[in-house]
């Protein structure tokens, strides 16, 4: 049978800092409506890879492609207009500005201005938010502000949304709910979500496939049960001491 193209593929891709190889021989794709979760232990090159996929490092070899088409060596600003956005590990939201006008960047450039106020209120209605609107973003507690940020990367509907560690710091409810909307994103958007993750609980409980990085190569990918189960990942995971 043929498959699909992938939303996203990346095909053996690297990238070395001086002598350091963080990232070799890297092959995976995220597919269409699918929470991809990438793990892996302390230095296994996890940030390395997402910032390889949106743009921001250019691979020392490699290619990158979005829906087929290569897309290495691409700006961030352009891969982010063919459906791939990002968040950053420490929040992205102007702590100044109303929850409102938060979302609201995340829809410009991305929408009419016409249509922008309902994309606000429909983003703040997916995320729990619509009783916030008015808030000023950074007074708001941890968690809220870690979805307001999530929200602004959602606002422009991107296919595929990147999203590193969005659970630090949130209490047991906060992460139930922010599972939930990434279930939401797939089911009822039918966009992706890439999740680079540390809560093992977490990314078991709401992905549907893993790729597992140890030492900045693919160790291991399947399902949840197959990586929980695979012993090179639990000997990975032991032997690295994994602090998290
Ligand atoms: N900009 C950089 N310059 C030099 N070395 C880097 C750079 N970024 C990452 N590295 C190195 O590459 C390796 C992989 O780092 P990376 O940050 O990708 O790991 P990680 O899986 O995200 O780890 P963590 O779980 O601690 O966030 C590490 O050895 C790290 O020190
Ligand atoms: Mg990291």
């Amino acid at each position: 049978m043929q498959t699909a193209t992938p939303l996203f593929e990346a095909k053996d891709i690297a990238r070395s800092f001086g002598g350091l190889l963080a990232v070799s021989e890297l092959s995976f794709e995220i597919r269409e409506r699918e929470v991809l979760g990438l793990i892996g232990p302390n230095g296994a090159g996890k940030s390395t890879t997402f910032n390889l996929i949106s743009g921001f490092y250019t691979p020392t070899r490699g290619r990158l492609f979005i829906d087929g088409a290569d897309a290495t060596g691409m700006s961030p600003e352009r891969i982010s207009r063919k459906g791939l956005v990002r968040t950053f590990q420490h929040g992205s939201l102007m702590r100044s500005m109303s929850v409102a006008d938060n979302i609201l960047i995340g829809t410009l450039g991305a929408l009419p201005r016409a249509e922008r106020a309902e994309r606000v209120r429909e983003t703040a209605g997916l995320f729990g938010l619509q009783g916030r609107l008015d808030e000023i973003a950074g007074i708001l507690p941890h968690g809220l502000q870690r979805l307001v940020s999530i929200a602004i990367a959602f606002a422009s509907r991107p296919r595929i949304l990147c999203l590193d560690e969005p659970l630090t710091g949130l209490n047991q409810t906060e992460v139930a709910a922010t599972l939930d909307v990434f279930e939401r994103i797939r089911d009822e958007f039918g966009s992706s979500v890439l999740l680079v993750e540390h809560n093992m609980k977490a990314v078991m409980q709401v992905c549907d496939r893993i790729v597992v990085l140890h030492h900045g190569r693919m160790l291991a990918t399947g399902t949840p049960d197959e990586i929980r189960r695979d012993p090179r990942v639990i000997e990975a995971y032991l032997g690295a001491n994994h602090g998290h």
